[in-house]
């Protein structure tokens, strides 16, 4: 054996939203200890608030065993997500265009490139170019070095390139990518104006006859209509509709994931 042979490094593409990771485990340890405590006898469980003739109670035990159950899931589905689950779905998403290798590529919320590298790979004469703001609260270790040692790591340095900027005012020309890519990114916008205003960006930057693939966890809607009005009236839902339900009503409608496949009219 050499024993002076490296182990290549598998990039790390960080766990998205690592506050809302770190809040659900909270919440469910919680309900676990609430449950476990009752079980153990340490007390009845129950909450009892009296009004006069009324006697309200509620079962916190089983509640207890309700959140811990479900926001631990929850937590684990969105580790798993972050660490397997978007490396499989990145590969998915990129086979609804049909490469050439010469393509200018646009990833928009790049992070630590999960995207921008998964095109970078596709590449031969083209480059990707990955746009971010780095915000820690969206993506652990989220910093433009972060994305170019993937890249060295997945050995496409040589076609990527990272700038800093805001997705609602893009420093690139009209009709400059053949095609533009985003995942999880738009919807960190809370105020659908600011969407509409990306999306429309998105829209500047596409080369005439250029796509766009679009992944978010919801307002897929809302960007299908943006798109339509600037100029993209091809706009293809793709993906699992019944995970997208399914999602939507375990988490009472705050996720509803899923994917656009643009073209912008020539
Ligand atoms: C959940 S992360 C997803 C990162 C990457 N697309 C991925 O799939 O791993 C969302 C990204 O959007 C970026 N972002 C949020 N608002 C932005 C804005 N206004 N302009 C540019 N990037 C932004 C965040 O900094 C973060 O990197």
């Amino acid at each position: 054996m050499d024993m002076g042979a490296r182990v290549a490094e598998p990039p790390d593409y960080g766990i998205d939203a690592p506050g809302v990771v770190r809040n659900l485990f909270v919440v469910g340890a919680v309900g676990w200890l609430v449950w476990g405590s009752v079980v153990l006898g340490l007390w009845s469980g129950q909450l009892v608030i009296p009004f006069p003739g009324l006697r309200i109670v509620f079962p916190l035990a089983g509640m207890g065993l309700g959140c811990g159950v479900g926001f631990t899931l929850m937590g684990v589905w969105m580790l798993w997500d972050s660490k397997v689950g978007k490396v499989r779905s990145r590969e998915r998403l990129l086979q609804r265009v049909t490469w050439t290798g010469e393509e200018q590529v646009l990833d928009v919320g790049c992070g630590r490139g999960l995207l921008l590298i998964g095109a970078a790979k596709r590449l031969t004469t083209g480059r990707a170019v990955g746009i971010d703001l780095w915000q820690a609260e969206d993506l652990s270790g989220n910093r433009p070095e972060a994305t170019l040692e993937n890249a060295r790591r997945e050995g496409v340095a040589d076609r990527v390139e990272v700038r800093t900027g805001d997705m609602r005012g893009m420093p690139f020309g009209d009709n400059t990518f053949d095609v533009v890519v985003s995942r999880a990114a738009v919807h960190n916008l809370y105020d659908a104006a600011a969407r509409a205003q990306a999306i429309g960006e998105i829209a500047r930057v596409l080369k005439p006859g250029g796509r766009a693939l679009i992944e978010d966890i919801r307002h897929l809607r809302e960007y299908e209509t943006v798109f339509s009005e600037n100029g993209c009236a091809d706009v293809r839902r793709v993906g699992s509709l019944m995970v997208s339900v399914l999602l939507m009503l375990i988490t009472f409608g705050s996720l509803r994931p899923g994917a656009l496949v643009v073209r912008k009219s020539a």
